[in-house]
C-alpha cells in the first residue's frame, strides 16, 4: 500500500468490521489499519477470517478474527463482546456482510428472499444493537454498506433492492435515535466494484461487464480501495456533523439510467 495512504488519522481507535474476511469490507479493513485503527472481523468463515487477520496483523496493526452468522443474534453479540474485550470500546463499525445472487421474483422461493433479507437488513440490524453498548460515546460511527439497488430497481435484485432500501432507512432512523449520545450512522452506497463476489455473480462475462462500464459515466468500475477511502473519511472526524447520510459512490451510474448507455452510441454532430 502506498505510503500516502498511511497516517495515523484513526490511531488510538477500534473497529469491528462484519463480512471483514473479504471483499470490500476486507479492503476497508486494511485501510483502517493503514491508518492506525485496530480491527476485528466478524464473518461466518473463521479460515477467512483468520487468514485476513493475519495479514492486516503483519503490517503491525492489532487485528483478530470472530466468526458469527449476523444472521444468529446470540452468536454476533457474543463475538462482538470478544471483540470489546480483545480491541476496547468501540470507535468504528462497518456493517458490511451481504448476501446476493440474481434471481427473478418468480424463481425465488420465500427462503431465498428470506436469506437475503436476513443477512443484509436483519444482519445490519442485529450488529448495530449488539454494538451499542460497546460503543465509546461520543464520537462512535457505524457505516452500513448499502447498495444502487436501495434507490434504483434492478431486474433479477427484488430481494435485494428490498433488502437495502431498508438498509438504508434504517440508516436514517438510527442516526436520529442514536444521533443525541454522539453515535453517527451513514450509509455507504457503492455501484460497481471490481474485484468481488458480487459482481462476479452480477456481471459474470465480459461482455456483461461491457454493459456495466458503458453505464457508468466515469466509464469504469470502482476499485475496493476507493469505496474504502470513503469510508475512512466517513469514520473520521472531518465528518463530525455528517450522520444520516447515505453516500453514493458509483461513479454517477445511478444517475444515469439508460441515457449513459444511448448517448454512447450516438455520434453527435460535430
Ligand atoms: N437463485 C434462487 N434461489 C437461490 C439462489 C439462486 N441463485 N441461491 C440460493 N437460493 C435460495 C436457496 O434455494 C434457499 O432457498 P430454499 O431453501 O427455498 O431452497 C435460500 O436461497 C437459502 O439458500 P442457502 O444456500 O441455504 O443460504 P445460505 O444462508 O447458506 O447462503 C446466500 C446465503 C444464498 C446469500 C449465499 O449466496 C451466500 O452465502 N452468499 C454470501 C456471499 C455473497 O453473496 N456475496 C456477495 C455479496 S454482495
Amino acid at each position: 500500500m502506498a505510503d500516502v495512504f498511511r497516517s495515523q488519522l484513526l490511531a488510538g481507535k477500534s473497529a469491528i468490521i462484519t463480512g471483514g474476511g473479504s471483499g470490500i469490507n476486507f479492503a476497508i479493513a486494511k485501510r483502517f489499519a493503514a491508518y492506525g485503527a485496530s480491527v476485528a472481523l466478524i464473518g461466518r468463515t473463521k479460515q477467512k477470517l483468520d487468514s485476513a487477520a493475519e495479514e492486516i496483523a503483519k503490517t503491525g496493526v492489532k487485528a483478530s478474527g470472530h466468526p458469527a452468522d449476523v444472521r444468529d443474534y446470540d452468536a454476533l453479540a457474543a463475538a462482538i463482546k470478544a471483540a470489546r474485550d480483545e480491541h476496547g470500546p468501540i470507535d468504528l463499525v462497518v456493517c458490511g456482510a451481504a448476501g446476493n445472487f440474481p434471481a427473478p421474483a418468480l424463481g425465488l422461493s420465500a427462503n431465498g428472499f428470506k436469506a437475503v433479507i436476513d443477512i443484509d437488513l436483519l444482519g445490519t440490524f442485529n450488529t448495530c444493537r449488539a454494538v451499542f453498548e460497546h460503543l465509546r460515546r461520543p464520537g462512535a460511527s457505524i457505516i452500513n454498506i448499502s447498495a444502487m439497488q436501495a434507490f434504483t430497481p434492478m431486474p433479477l435484485q427484488a430481494h435485494v433492492c428490498a433488502a437495502k432500501a431498508g438498509v438504508d432507512m434504517l440508516t436514517k432512523c438510527l442516526a436520529i435515535e442514536w444521533g443525541g449520545q454522539g453515535v453517527r450512522v451513514n450509509s455507504i452506497a457503492p455501484g460497481a466494484v471490481d474485484d468481488t463476489e458480487g459482481m462476479r455473480r452480477l456481471a459474470p462475462t465480459p461482455e456483461i461487464r461491457e454493459q456495466f462500464t458503458k453505464g457508468v459515466p466515469l466509464r469504469r468500475f470502482a476499485t475496493k480501495d476507493e469505496i474504502a477511502d470513503l469510508a475512512i473519511f466517513l469514520s473520521s472526524d472531518g465528518a463530525r456533523f455528517i450522520t444520516g447520510a447515505i453516500v453514493v459512490c458509483d461513479g454517477g451510474q445511478s444517475l444515469a439510467g439508460l441515457g449513459v448507455n444511448v448517448m454512447a452510441a450516438v455520434q453527435p454532430r460535430a
